[in-house]
């Protein structure tokens, strides 16, 4: 008896023991279920984009096969994007990282080329190129300066204009930016052709347009900025390249109709408001030959995944801007106020030059479909720029 209760007794012992941890996880993982908000995780980027989240209803529509160009801007222009079928985004910060990622490395290729005279790797292993080619940048080689690339050394009491390189070596990460954006333009099947005339918009001290102009030697390259000390600096210093100090707005002075075959713009249209995005489409519009192809970077709503890392710049201001785009297409906050960003004062008190971003459908309301000036879009790359900015390839419509 004593021992027939000794086992019961044991057990309710054991059962309890063994119950309360398996209760305890059933209870939490129940409770995961029921309460986890539909979030992935901002500090890790998956493998596979979630089937809900704020870039890939914009992708999914634009990427459908069977749709052609026109009915895709007549769609953008026309239907709001809460109401598309299947897609069930409201106002909430669900994201996920882009997948667009860059298919070649041609311009790494040709300078690696060029200037060792043996094959490139290949575009998986392009980083190894790069970083060949960064030691012989550091060391100033002068393999490289028979391509045309000098090693610039940049005055510490100057204005010279250099974005942040995030960690990575100045030319490496010119070298990338300049497979970026070559990739871009041959998405839309478009290569610098010796006599052409190209155009970096905003290119700063022209590191990218250095490299493009090692990689298509016969083809013209022009670099324009406001910042007029970088621009005199940088012309000194880059033979290869010619520069231009432009207006915050345009018109741009010195460059006719129809003057260049290729523009490209990294990171400009995301600091516009609407006013300068709008009037400086037009201007591009304008010094494009017909057929010519602009590729520009801007802050869309891959952007907003990015604001969700604390380090960014738009961290505290991230739902106000995906309520916006959401609303009406087009977020600006002025990020730099009336003194403007680099020395160069915001003609307009901080309204002109901050943060700007815009969706797909706010592009083809407003610009593509311009009664006047009209485009076609060859390429668009959520987040492609640095999973940050989305990429635009558009063609001027003959
Ligand atoms: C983010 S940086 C990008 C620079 C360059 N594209 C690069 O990738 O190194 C922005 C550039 O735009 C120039 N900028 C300032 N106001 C501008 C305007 N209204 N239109 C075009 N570019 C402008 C700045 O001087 C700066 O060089």
């Amino acid at each position: 008896m004593f021992a027939e209760n000794h086992s019961l007794l044991s057990l309710m012992v054991r059962g309890i023991y063994v119950g309360i941890p398996v209760a305890a996880v059933l209870i939490i993982m129940v409770g995961r279920v029921v309460f986890t908000p539909n979030v992935v995780n901002i500090h890790q980027v998956p493998e596979k984009v979630p089937e809900q989240n704020c870039g890939p209803c914009v992708v999914r529509r634009h990427l459908a096969p069977e749709q052609t160009q026109e009915q895709t801007n007549s769609v953008w222009a026309n239907e709001p994007r809460a109401t598309e079928p299947n897609c069930t985004n409201d106002l909430k910060l669900l994201c996920a990282w882009s997948t667009d990622r860059l298919r070649t490395s041609v311009v790494t290729s040709m300078v690696f080329r060029k200037a060792t005279g043996t094959a490139a790797s290949s575009h998986e292993r392009a980083d190894f190129d790069r970083g060949e080619l960064n030691k012989m940048y550091e060391s100033a080689d002068p393999r490289l300066l028979k391509v045309g690339i000098v090693k610039l050394n940049f005055p510490t009491d100057g204005n010279i204009h250099v974005i942040p390189m995030g960690g990575e070596p100045y030319f490496h990460r010119s070298l990338r930016d300049a497979d970026m954006v070559l990739d871009g333009f041959l998405r839309g099947d478009h290569a610098p052709k010796p006599g052409q005339k190209w155009l970096d918009f905003g290119g700063s001290h022209g590191r990218v347009a250095q490299v493009m102009a090692a990689a298509y030697p016969e083809t013209s390259w022009s670099v324009c900025d406001p910042i007029a000390d970088t621009v005199k600096w940088a012309a000194a210093h880059l033979p290869a390249v010619s520069f231009t100090v432009m207006d915050q707005m345009p018109p741009m002075s010195g460059y006719r109709d129809s003057t260049f075959s290729g523009i490209y713009a990294i990171s400009i249209w995301s600091h516009y408001s609407k006013v300068p995005a709008l009037a400086w489409f037009e201007e591009m519009h304008r010094i494009l030959e017909p057929g010519g192809l602009l590729w520009f970077s801007t802050h869309g709503f891959q952007a907003v995944n990015y604001a969700t890392l604390e380090a960014a710049v738009l961290h505290p201001r991230r739902e106000e801007m995906v309520k916006e785009l959401y609303h009406s297409g087009h977020y600006y906050y002025p990020m730099f106020g009336a003194a403007g960003d680099w020395n160069s004062p915001d003609g307009e008190g901080g309204a002109l030059w901050g943060f700007g971003a815009f969706t797909p459908e706010w592009l083809t309301k407003y610009v593509l479909n311009a009664p006047d000036h009209p485009w076609r879009m060859e390429y668009y790359g959520p987040g492609a720029n640095e999973n940050h900015q989305d990429v635009f390839v558009l063609s001027k419509k003959k």
